[in-house]
């Protein structure tokens, strides 16, 4: 083999390896985008919801009453999860997030905030989270979910 030849074949190996390195960090995390047309999904996500969210955010995803007013803990109400709510307002990641970690400060909150919302990462899989939040999606109607998707896809470019 020619010195140039294998200057080129040395050449080569860098970049397909760099391309792979800026390829997998690059990548998104999880689905790209958790869609409720899953029906699997979305059926197993309607039990895990009743178990674990409904006693606050509703059994038919509505929140609590008056879910905008503060308590006099200074804390907030469960907010809805269907479109009169804000759940939709916020990316795929930041809601597994939300789910798993609760409402952390400086992260997912206000610096200093207190939520009553609780961490469910020791109680539900990363796979169960996503099916929850597919059977919340469900319940939206076209309009709403396109902008929660184009939210959630601008987040991971
Ligand atoms: C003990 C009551 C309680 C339970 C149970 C609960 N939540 Fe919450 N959740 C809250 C409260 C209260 C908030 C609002 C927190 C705040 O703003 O202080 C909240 C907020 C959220 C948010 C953020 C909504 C937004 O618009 O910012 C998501 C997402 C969420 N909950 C999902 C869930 C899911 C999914 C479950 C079940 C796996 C669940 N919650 C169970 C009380 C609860």
């Amino acid at each position: 083999m020619s010195q140039k030849k294998l200057i080129f074949g040395v050449v080569g190996v860098v970049i397909i390896g760099a391309a792979a390195i800026l390829y997998s960090t690059m990548r998104p995390s999880g689905p790209a985008f958790i869609d409720p047309a899953d029906q699997t999904l979305v059926m197993q996500g309607k039990v895990i919801y009743a178990n674990n969210c409904a006693a606050c955010h509703g059994a038919s995803l509505q929140g609590q009453p008056n879910w905008r007013e503060r308590m006099p803990s200074g804390k907030l109400p469960a907010p809805p999860h269907d479109k009169t709510g804000h759940t939709w307002h916020h990316p795929d990641a930041m809601l597994v997030d939300m789910v798993k970690n609760g409402l952390v400060p400086g992260k997912t909150a206000p610096p200093g905030y207190v939520s009553d919302m609780p961490a469910y990462g020791d109680m539900l899989s990363d796979q169960e989270i996503i099916a929850v939040l597919a059977y919340i999606k469900s319940s939206w109607p076209p309009k709403v979910l396109e902008a929660q998707k184009e939210v959630t896809l601008q987040r991971q470019n």
